[in-house]
This record gives C-alpha cells, sequence and structure tokens, in this order.
C-alpha cells in the first residue's frame, strides 16, 4: 500500500482540516508530518466547529488510528489543551493517537525565544504565530532539542535545565525583552506527565509495518507550500518542509511509497502574517472576501490577507509537490461576485513571468488578470457538483486547464456535507 499525502498548495489554511475529515473513512491510519501547533484545522459537521492544532484530523472518526509524526513539534501544554476539548465528545482518544518518540518538544523558553526575535525585528517581523516553532526547530538541527522519547529518561529534567540554561543566556541579547518563566514551566511540567499517560511510539517503524500490513494511510500536511522553508516565500516562511517530500523525512516513509498527493487550495488566496503576496487586494474587494469567507486565522485569530487565485504560484506549488489531483475550497465565497479574477502571470521590470520568480519580496511584482463570469448564486446547498451553476462549471474546467491536474473535490461550504465530487 501506499502513503497518500493531503496539503496545501497556498500559504497555509485552504481547508486541509475539513478534507481530511472528509476522507478520513477511506483511511485507517491519518498522519501529520511537519508543523505544530502554529496549525490550525478546523472540522465541521453536526452543527459544532472543532480546531485542531496537532492532534490528526482524523481523531473524530472510530476505528482510525491517528499519528503524530516524527517530523512534528509538540507543545504539551496545547496538546493537552486538544485532548481537553475532546473530552465532552467522548473521543476514546487514548484508543485512536500514537505519537512519534522522535517528535521535538516546544519548550516554554522556545515561546519566548520566538516571542523575543519577532519583536527584536520590528517591522520586518515575519508574523510568527509565536508558538515557539522556529526557535524548536532549529534546537532539532542544531542537535540541541529535547524529544517526545526523553521524557521517559530519568534524565529528563537535566536534559530539560540545560536547555532552558541555553536559552537563557540567548534570551539576553535581547534587553529589553521581560520574561517570566517560573509561572509556565510549572504547567509545562504537568503537561510532560499527561503526554507520558499516551502512547509514544517508534513512529518510522510503526507506520512501514502498517504498510506492509495493507493499511491504508493518509498524511496531512499542515501550513502551505508558499510557507516551506526552501521553497516558499523565504525568509517569511514557516520552519519546516511543508511540501510531498517532508511526508518521507517526517514520517520515514520512503519516496517509493508515495501515493496520490492531493493538493488544496481555495477559489481566491489568503496569507496570514508578513510577506510577499502578488495578488493581494487592498481595497474594499479583499475587504469583501474577507468578510464572505470569516477569513480570520484559526489559530490568533488575525484577519487573513485576501487576493484573487495566483495560478503561477499554483503551478509552482503543484510541480515541487507533484499534486495527482486538487481540491477547490470556498467557491461559497464568491457566490455574491459579479466576475472573478484569475492571475495569469507576473510582469516584473517589463518582463513577463509565467513561473513564480525567486524575489518576490524586493521586486514589484504585477499581477496580470484574466476576467472570469461569476455564478451569481448560492451553491452552499448543493448536494451534487452536476447541479452546479454552468459559471462555477467553467471556472473549475479554466483552472483545470490551467493547472493541468484534475480538480477532484469542489467545497461549497465548511460543513463535512457540502463537498462535492467532480467526477471525470
Ligand atoms: P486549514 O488550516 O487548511 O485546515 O484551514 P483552516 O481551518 O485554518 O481555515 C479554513 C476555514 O475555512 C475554516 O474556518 C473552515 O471551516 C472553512 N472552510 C473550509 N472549507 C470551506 C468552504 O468550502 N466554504 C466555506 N465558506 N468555508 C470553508
Ligand atoms: P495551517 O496548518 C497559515 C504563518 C504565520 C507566519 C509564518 C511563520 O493552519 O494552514 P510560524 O508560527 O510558523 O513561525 O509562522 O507562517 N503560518 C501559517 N499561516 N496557516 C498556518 O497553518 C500557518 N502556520 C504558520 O502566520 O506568517
Ligand atoms: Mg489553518
Amino acid at each position: 500500500m501506499k502513503v497518500d499525502v493531503l496539503l496545501g498548495l497556498q500559504w497555509g489554511d485552504e481547508g486541509k482540516g475539513k478534507i481530511v475529515d472528509v476522507l478520513t473513512p477511506k483511511y485507517d491510519i491519518i498522519a501529520r508530518f511537519q508543523g505544530g501547533p502554529n496549525a490550525g484545522h478546523t472540522l465541521e459537521f453536526e452543527g459544532i466547529k472543532h480546531v485542531l492544532h496537532t492532534i490528526p484530523s482524523g481523531i473524530f472518526r472510530d476505528g482510525v488510528m491517528n499519528l503524530v509524526g516524527n517530523g512534528v513539534v509538540i507543545d504539551p501544554v496545547i496538546f493537552q489543551g486538544e485532548l481537553d476539548k475532546l473530552e465532552p465528545f467522548n473521543i476514546d482518544y487514548k484508543s485512536r493517537l500514537v505519537i512519534s518518540k522522535k517528535a521535538h518538544l516546544i519548550l516554554p523558553s522556545h515561546r519566548l525565544l520566538d516571542a523575543a526575535s519577532e519583536q527584536a525585528k520590528g517591522k520586518n517581523k515575519i508574523g510568527s504565530t509565536l508558538k515557539g516553532i522556529g526557535p524548536t526547530y532549529m534546537d532539532k538541527t542544531g542537535r540541541n532539542g529535547l524529544r517526545v522519547g526523553d521524557i521517559f529518561s530519568p534524565n529528563f529534567k537535566a536534559k530539560y535545565d540545560a536547555l532552558v540554561e541555553k536559552h537563557k543566556s540567548m534570551l539576553e541579547r535581547y534587553p529589553e525583552f521581560k520574561f517570566d518563566l517560573s509561572e509556565t514551566e510549572g504547567t509545562w511540567m504537568d503537561a510532560i506527565n499527561r503526554l507520558r499517560e499516551l502512547t509514544a511510539v517508534d513512529s518510522e517503524q510503526y507506520i512501514n509495518d502498517a504498510i506492509k500490513a495493507g493499511k491504508k494511510i493518509l498524511a496531512e500536511g499542515a501550513q502551505g507550500t508558499m510557507l516551506d522553508i526552501d521553497f516558499g516565500t523565504y525568509p517569511f516562511v514557516t520552519s519546516s518542509n511543508t511540501v510531498t517530500a517532508g511526508t518521507c523525512t517526517g514520517l520515514g516513509v520512503a519516496p517509493t511509497r508515495i501515493g496520490d498527493v492531493i493538493g488544496i487550495f481555495k477559489a481566491y488566496c489568503t496569507r496570514v502574517g508578513s510577506g510577499p503576496f502578488p495578488t493581494e487586494l487592498e481595497d474594499e474587494v479583499g475587504e469583501r472576501i474577507r468578510k464572505e469567507g470569516f477569513e480570520f486565522g484559526a489559530t490568533t485569530g488575525r484577519p487573513r490577507r485576501c487576493g484573487w487565485v495566483d495560478i503561477p504560484a499554483l503551478k509552482y506549488a503543484i510541480m515541487v509537490n507533484g499534486a495527482s489531483e486538487l481540491s477547490m475550497m470556498k467557491a461559497d465565497v464568491l457566490d455574491n461576485f459579479e466576475t472573478i479574477r484569475a492571475c495569469t502571470h507576473y510582469m516584473i521590470d517589463g518582463e513577463r513571468y509565467d513561473y513564480f520568480p525567486y524575489d518576490v519580496t524586493d521586486m514589484e511584482v504585477v499581477p496580470v488578470y484574466e476576467d472570469i463570469e461569476g455564478w451569481n448564486c448560492d451553491t452552499t446547498k448543493l448536494t451534487s457538483f452536476d447541479e452546479a451553476p454552468d459559471a462555477l462549471k467553467s471556472y473549475v474546467k479554466y483552472l483545470e486547464q490551467k493547472l493541468e491536474v484534475p480538480i477532484t473535490v469542489v467545497s461549497v461550504g465548511p460543513d463535512r456535507t457540502q463537498t462535492l465530487e467532480n467526477k471525470h
């Protein structure tokens, strides 16, 4: 059996949580392979909205295992909070969830370093979610990190103290940054005790045994391709590989074991935090998309920047991921737009660019648009794509032609049921 992958093709928040939840009945295991509590994945069903940060989006379905892979970074306090939120729904998470011993831990001092670094950057700040993601991955690659497996070691406290000492000396570089670790440390240690009650596994072994046993596995990405540490709009990115290759390193799955790659994008585009966004609309149209799409961050509540769909950026994302099929999300948000626009290419210094260029930060990138007729009707109650208005069908066909990958799912609302299959 091969491992299918589902990931974001834009700057995150494409609707990954929703589609993973919709697809979960087809799978035995849902596995997160990177990122951490910077992610906010929303699932909606039976009138209730759930937001997950670290826990894979398969947790609500019976008979499905959820794996937090080695590529993920875990804040035990946030993780505990997520588990507590599952309690009222009688989700037996202890039997449905396993965690990699090799996943790295976010310490309270990682969060402080994140905040101090952002504060020092001033107007050049990344717009981080301030969850300690960057400093934790830095300790991972710097070979200083603490991992889930360490919490079972008799030397855990000593390892923790040594790392905190290092962080304190790093924080001295930011004399204007005031902090008090005493309160957060106690809460963090309590959360570590609760983490010990869960099942920690050698996840690369676990997943490869499952592959061998013929289990169906879906890898769930966090963030989006344009936030990838290598391929995103660096330095305004996150600190992990969000692309398909991240599945291999973040789960221990060999490249030859990767199956379908489902790329998710919105019918328009959003970004939260700083950094270039060629099709951003800083006008009343952008404001309208934000309002209709309720574009506010699931993790931080920050308003998301909004703009039209960006075909060169999507083509680039499809290329680096090897996306084999696409899901187009939030089509309903454009229900009341007379005209929709799609960016077909950019002009930089009078030159045409059909692909995503190296430098979009300091260069003036002028997006060139094609106007597309809107459908001007309510799509949220559709139950099949066949019944969709012709203008929506044409928009999907237009994008398929440009992107050269089939759009197999069109989403018309946040609920599980508002998902249309586009049969080819
Ligand atoms: P993720 O990080 O990729 O899982 O996405 P988020 O959960 O951060 O953001 C997507 C938001 O859009 C959530 O509030 C979803 O409930 C919502 N959503 C998902 N699909 C649709 C859709 O087709 N239509 C509308 N209107 N909302 C959607
Ligand atoms: P999901 O999985 C959208 C953005 C932040 C910031 C940059 C770096 O819900 O799609 P970090 O906290 O990683 O240091 O922030 O990346 N960012 C996201 N934007 N969705 C996310 O996750 C994001 N995770 C990080 O806003 O610009
Ligand atoms: Mg999100």
